[in-house]
């Protein structure tokens, strides 16, 4: 028997005014696997990772994570399901140093309380010697752990990029949403990306849904690929599948 998705979108709407933004959309991700997601500007995709992450609120239709309804869950809540997402704009701390802006979204994940937090007991200490241990680790791993102490908007973008999946890789994530990592890298730098998404993928056994307008990153990175368009799934499929599909192409030309 298949293994039951990790997640679930459900005949899912939203519109923002008259624009229907997501349009009775059903789609799932299976475990283990790099879903990409298409659709030229103004499809629904960013929308689509919103209403997952619960940043926007679904009008109708229902979102589940392993089983559980996301639909009264405020982001937090669907960040502790194990949901970590990154942005299409940098959302860094400035003035923070680039293992202050990891750490501070690695205090996301933590389990203590405020109390322990306030009265600095020795759990509170642990988990901050953990979170510290952590954050150095994936930095290391996206070779960052050179620039822990730098001011992180002082690094060139395309290395901030790779610090904006640093951040969501230390709340430590089942799930993880990338919306447009390569957007503004050129071949080398988004390729260095796309290698390491892959391996953090192996590493924690994620499951992906990564947005990218580069067809030959979402070749290369996606098992199975959906095509929005106007807020609806056009097709979906493997790359081989859908890159032809006289529809997905029509989209794509009348948008060039
Ligand atoms: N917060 C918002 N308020 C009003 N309209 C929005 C908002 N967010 C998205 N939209 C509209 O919804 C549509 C889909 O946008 P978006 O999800 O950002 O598309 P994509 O990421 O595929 O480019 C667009 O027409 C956009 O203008
Ligand atoms: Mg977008």
């Amino acid at each position: 028997m298949k293994a039951a998705p990790v997640l679930v979108v459900d005949n899912v709407s939203k519109a923002f005014g008259g624009v229907r933004a997501v349009d009775s959309l059903c789609m799932d991700l299976n475990k283990g696997e790099v879903l990409g997601l298409i659709g030229p500007n103004g499809a629904g995709k960013t929308t689509v990772l919103n209403l997952i992450s619960s940043v926007t609120r679904i009008d109708s239709g229902d979102i589940r994570i392993n089983g559980t309804s996301t639909r009264n869950l405020p982001p937090h809540g669907v960040a502790r399901l194990g949901i970590a997402r990154t942005f299409q704009e940098i959302h860094l701390f400035k003035g923070l140093t680039v293992l202050e802006n990891a750490k501070a979204a690695g205090h996301l994940s933590v389990r203590y309380s405020l109390f322990d937090g306030l009265a600095s007991l020795p759990r509170s200490r642990r988990e901050e010697a953990k979170i510290e241990h952590t954050c150095m680790d994936i930095l290391r791993m996206f070779g960052l752990h050179g620039d822990a102490g730098k001011d992180a908007s002082s690094l060139p973008y395309g290395r901030q990029k790779l610090l904006e999946i640093v951040k969501a890789l230390v709340t430590e994530p089942s799930i993880l949403l990338l919306d447009e990592p390569a957007a503004g890298l050129n071949t080398e730098e988004s390729n260095e990306l796309r290698d390491l998404v892959k391996e953090a993928q192996k590493r924690f056994s994620l499951s992906i849904i990564v947005i990218e307008h580069t067809m030959e990153f979402i070749a290369s990175i996606s098992d199975r690929v959906v095509v929005m368009n106007f807020g609806k799934k056009l097709v979906e499929g493997t790359w081989d599948e859908v890159r032809c599909d006289p529809e997905v192409l029509r989209c794509y030309l009348g948008e060039d």
